[in-house]
Formats: C-alpha cells, sequence, structure tokens
C-alpha cells in the first residue's frame, strides 16, 4: 500500500513548481471555508447592538471571505490539473514503456484482458486519488484542525469530545474500510476474468467460427460472472456495512456536542451567538467527516486499482541488460553455442542439452528434425529472449550476455515461424524493422520476396490494411511480407523459421532465389521440415530431443545412412 503511495506521489512531484502552487492554494482554500461559521457568531452577537455599519461591516467580510474562497478554489484545480494531466500522461507511458521492456517470457504469461481492464482501471484511479486524497482529504483534515483550534479557545470540553468522537469513528472507519478494500480487490479478479475470457473470444474469432461454437462461448463467460456476481455482491454490502455503522455513531456523537453545547448555554457560559457558531461548525464538521468516511471508501478502492496498475512495476525482467555492455557496430556473423544448456521456466525437462557448434561468417547451416527437437528454441537462445541455464553463446567471439539486447538484436533478421502483423498497412508492415517509409525500398524488397504481384492486384495495393494480426494474408503471403520485412533490414545474420512451409511449390523456388540471393556472404541459420529446400546449405545440423544427433553436407549425411537418410527417404519417397 505504502509503496504504491510512494511511487503515485514520486510521479505528481516531477511537477515541483505546479504541486508547491498547488499546496499553498488549497491550505488557504481549507482554511477560509473553515471560518464561515465564525461569522455567524460576530452577526448574531452584533444584532442587539443595533448599529447598522457594524452589521453591514460583518456582512460584506462575510461575502468577501466567500469570494476568496472561490478564487483560492479555480487557483487550486488549476495549478492541481497542470500537474495531474501530465502526471496521468507519464503514469501510462511508463507502465507501457515497461510493458514493452519486460521479457518474452513474461509475455507468454501475461492476459491481454486482464491487463487492459487493470490499465483503464488504474489510469481512472489515478485521477480519482488526486481529487479525494490530495483535495478533499487534506481540505478536510485542515478544516478540523481549525475547528478544533476555535473549539478549543471557547470550550476545551467541546473540543475535547469533537475529538474523542472522531477517533472513535476513525477506528470504526478503518477496519470497515480495510474489508472494502479486500472486497474489492476480489471484485477486481473476477472482473479481470471476465475481460480474459472476452478478450481470448475476440482473438480466436476463427477457431468460434470453425467449430460453430458460439453457444460454448455464451456458456463460458456466462460462467465467469457466477463469481463476479458473488464477489460485487460482497462489495456492495461492505459500503451498506460502512453506511450503517458511521451513520450511527457519527449521529451519536454529533448528538452528544450539541446537547454539552446546549447546556453552556442554559447556563449562561456561553453567548446565543457563540452556540449558533457551534451550530454551524459541528454541522460542517461532521458534515465534512462524513463525506471523508465515503470518500475514504472510494481511496481504498481507487489505492487497489492503482496497485494493480502498478504491479507491472515490481515484474522484473529475466534476461537483463549489462551494466556496462559493449558496444558492437557490425559483425562477421561467426556463431558459437558452447555447451548449453537450456530449459523453459515452465517446462518439463531439458529443451537443449549440452549443445555445441560452431558456424563460421557467411556460411548457411540448416536446422532439421522432429517437431519439438528444439530448433526453434536455439534461434530464441540466440536473439536471448531466454539465457541459457549454463554454457555460453558467443557471436563474433563476444558473448551475447555482454552487449545489449537491442544491439544483439540488431544484427539479426528473422523470419519467423508464424509472423504476426500490426493492424497496418502492407508498406508499413514491410518497412517496419527497417523504420523506413520509402516506398521504392519497400518496393524493391517485396519483388525480392515475390510478393509484388500479390500487392499489385489489390485495390488500395501498399495501403492495404493487412487486418488484425495479418488476418487478411494467407498464410503464404504473410510468411513473404516477414521475408520481405526481414530483407529491408539488411542483417548481418539471417535466420529463417519454415520459412518457406507455407508456400506451393512454384512460389517455393521463387523465394528459395531469392533467399539464396539476400543470404549470401551471410550466416544464415534456416530450419526447415521440407528438407528439399536445404539441400544447398553448406551444413545441415539434425537435431533430437534438445541435442545434436548429426552434422553434415546433404551428402555426407546421405551416404551415413542415420536419421537425416531416413527423413529424406520419408519425404522423397511420399
Ligand atoms: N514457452 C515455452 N514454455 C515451455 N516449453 C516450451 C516453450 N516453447 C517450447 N517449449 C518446448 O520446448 C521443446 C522444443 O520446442 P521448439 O519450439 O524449439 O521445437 P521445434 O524444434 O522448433 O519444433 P517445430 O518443428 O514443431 O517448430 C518442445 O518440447 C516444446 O514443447
Ligand atoms: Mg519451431
Amino acid at each position: 500500500m505504502l509503496q504504491t503511495y510512494k511511487r503515485y506521489y514520486q510521479f505528481l512531484w516531477k511537477y515541483k513548481w505546479q504541486m508547491s502552487l498547488f499546496t499553498v492554494f488549497l491550505v488557504a482554500l481549507s482554511i477560509t471555508e473553515s471560518v464561515y461559521p465564525y461569522f455567524f457568531k460576530l452577526f448574531v452577537d452584533a444584532i442587539p447592538l443595533k448599529d447598522p455599519v457594524l452589521l453591514l461591516t460583518i456582512l460584506l467580510s462575510y461575502v468577501g471571505i466567500r469570494l476568496l474562497k472561490l478564487a483560492f478554489d479555480l487557483a487550486t484545480y488549476f495549478s492541481g490539473d497542470s500537474a495531474l494531466l501530465a502526471t496521468a500522461r507519464d503514469i501510462r507511458v511508463a507502465v507501457f514503456k515497461k510493458i514493452q521492456d519486460l521479457d518474452f517470457a513474461y509475455h507468454l504469461t501475461k492476459s491481454t484482458g486482464s491487463m487492459i481492464s487493470a490499465i483503464k482501471r488504474g489510469d481512472l484511479a489515478v485521477f480519482n486519488f488526486f481529487h479525494m486524497v490530495n483535495i478533499n482529504l487534506v481540505r478536510a483534515l485542515i478544516s478540523f484542525t481549525v475547528l478544533l483550534v476555535l473549539f478549543a479557545q471557547l470550550k476545551l470540553e467541546i473540543a475535547g469530545l469533537m475529538l474523542c468522537s472522531m477517533i472513535l469513528n476513525s477506528i470504526f472507519a478503518y477496519f470497515l474500510i480495510k474489508r472494502n478494500v479486500a472486497a474489492r480487490v476480489k471484485f477486481n479478479d473476477s472482473e479481470d476474468e471476465v475481460s480474459d475470457v472476452i478478450v481470448d473470444n475476440l482473438i480466436n474469432f476463427e477457431t468460434v467460427k470453425f467449430f460453430a461454437k458460439e453457444r460454448a462461448e455464451y456458456t463460458r463467460l456466462g460462467k465467469t460472472f457466477v463469481p463476479w456476481m458473488k464477489a460485487l455482491w460482497g462489495y456492495a454490502n461492505s459500503f451498506r456495512a460502512i453506511d450503517i455503522v458511521i451513520g450511527v455513531t457519527g449521529n451519536a456523537s454529533l448528538l452528544a456536542v450539541l446537547y454539552f453545547g446546549l447546556q453552556y448555554l442554559l447556563r449562561g457560559q456561553i453567548s446565543t451567538g457563540e452556540y449558533i457558531m457551534i451550530l454551524g461548525f459541528v454541522d460542517s464538521f461532521y458534515g465534512r467527516f462524513f463525506d471523508l468516511v465515503f470518500q475514504m471508501r472510494d481511496v481504498a478502492k481507487n489505492n487497489a486499482d492503482l496497485q494493480s496498475y502498478f504491479n507491472v512495476f515490481n515484474s522484473d525482467t529475466l534476461v537483463k541488460d549489462p551494466q556496462k555492455p559493449v558496444e558492437v557496430e557490425t559483425v562477421e556473423g561467426e556463431i558459437v553455442f558452447d555447451n548449453v544448456n537450456f530449459s523453459y521456466p515452465e517446462g518439463k525437462g531439458d529443451a537443449i542439452k549440452d549443445l555445441t557448434f560452431k558456424i563460421e561468417p557467411g556460411e548457411s547451416v540448416a536446422l532439421v528434425g522432429r517437431s519439438g527437437a528444439g530448433k526453434t528454441t536455439i534461434t530464441k537462445l540466440l536473439m536471448r529472449f531466454y539465457d541459457p541455464v549454463s554454457g555460453a553463446i558467443l557471436i563474433d567471439g563476444i558473448d551475447i550476455r555482454t552487449m545489449t539486447k537491442s544491439n544483439l538484436r540488431s544484427f539479426m533478421g528473422i523470419v519467423p515461424q508464424e509472423p504476426v502483423l500490426f493492424n497496418e498497412s502492407i508498406a508499413y508492415n514491410i518497412g517496419y524493422g527497417a523504420g523506413t517509409t520509402d516506398i521504392t525500398e519497400i518496393a524493391y524488397a517485396a519483388k525480392m520476396a515475390n510478393l509484388d504481384e500479390f500487392i499489385k492486384d489489390l485495390p488500395e495495393g501498399y495501403d492495404t490494411k493487412v487486418g488484425e494480426r495479418g488476418v487478411r494474408l494467407s498464410g503464404g503471403q504473410k510468411q513473404r511480407l516477414a521475408i520481405a520485412r526481414m530483407i529491408l533490414s539488411n542483417p548481418d545474420i539471417i535466420i529463417f523459421d519454415e520459412a518457406t512451409s507455407q508456400l506451393d511449390s512454384q512460389s517455393e523456388k521463387l523465394i528459395q532465389d531469392a533467399f539464396w540471393k539476400v543470404s549470401k556472404n551471410k550466416t544464415t541459420l534456416i530450419i526447415a521440415h521440407r528438407l528439399s529446400s536445404i539441400t544447398k546449405a553448406d551444413r545441415i545440423i539434425v537435431m533430437d530431443n534438445g541435442q545434436i544427433a548429426e552434422m553434415g553436407t546433404h551428402k555426407a549425411l546421405l551416404a551415413k545412412e542415420g536419421l537425416y537418410a531416413k527423413f529424406w527417404k520419408l519425404q522423397t519417397v511420399g
């Protein structure tokens, strides 16, 4: 809880000037508005004197004070908002940045639906929290202090009584609000579950339609509403509990103070004006106190929301950039895996075992093997999405852990197994890696990847949007687009993961030609199931169960009559 506040104020107090002004105006505002009832006393006590000038002066001063309060009010909100709006932006950007910087592994475990709903709630809480804690809470506390001081001068007993009742009420409020927060956290969790199901459904619309599972999806959503209703009911009732307890004890203390005041009045120990003042003060005091308690519930709710918003800051990156990274400009492209062992954090068993191999600069090496053998894992380790459990990976003799991740990845161009695209134009997606919008360059890359014919036929050509994740393109088109994107980023090391698996024989041949052209003199790692596409590779590594089973040229491996020869026979006969 404290950590949440600390973080919040760290963001807020970056705007020192605005916040300092805000604080000054807020204090001035609270003091001015607290003294209103004092004028009632002056006025009532002055009535018997029948002095029109005196009465008018009191009245005008009262109006003057009210106008002053209005001015402070405006100044408070102006200065406060100027800090608040910028802070809300800063927090959102910081959360976004943190999410960007988190590991590949984090993104595999996160759930988009929960995350979006947490971010939305958190965003709102940033504003609410400011108005409740920074404005209303401070305002109420200051007016309490002013009232207590004024009462203490009038009758110490009344001040003591008010203080006691405030402490008593605060203790009750503390426990009730604590319960309320717990209920809120529970409700948030079930709210996130609902949102998860909705987002998951939106992402998987294709699968739902394939199997005509619309009804099952309603049921799936309906099920998440069972705990949701229960949590919301509990949350709503925790409010009622606060209303009842504070309503009873609060009003009882109000009555007590007024009763004692009346005793003093009847015994002639205070004037009528002073009693009117007590009435005014007590009324605004308890009014504000009730407000405060009710707002504290919201503060609690917003606190819970802020906490889950800030939660992302507590996630730690597993794959860290080094303190003093070596800065590498370009690489020759020598890759060494030195006794690498690796297992996925949530996986069972080792995905990679004692892997040792060396790829010379400019060499093309194919990785083949059964599904799940660890081929894609090798590329993930090479790009430092994960660090090996033991052993080292070196590029040009430099341990990749000594470079920054962005430095390392800038040398590599990857065509992933399942390319995912931005819901933007084709040109945008092709130019993404290189960060270019130059249409000549983009068109060149598209031509190299054999994608230009397809683009020419589109009504909007390069400006055609590809749909979410690229749903409006075929599998083969997406892969060719990924190839064009890679070509444009002009990498030193090329990684193809099943790049040609979804292409028909004719486009495969064109792609192959383009690919061998691009990869000339560049270190290339090709993962392929279709062995005919990699016979040209300088060397073939046959993976089995996270280990190297065989290694050699196509010819040598065929002659060996091992695993590779077996795969080859299966594919060529088929
Ligand atoms: N994120 C992950 N968490 C846990 N286990 C994983 C993860 N990714 C892959 N694995 C497991 O690691 C092993 C190697 O997976 P990998 O993706 O490297 O296989 P592959 O050789 O590329 O297979 P394919 O040819 O089917 O693409 C598999 O057993 C897989 O289930
Ligand atoms: Mg794979």
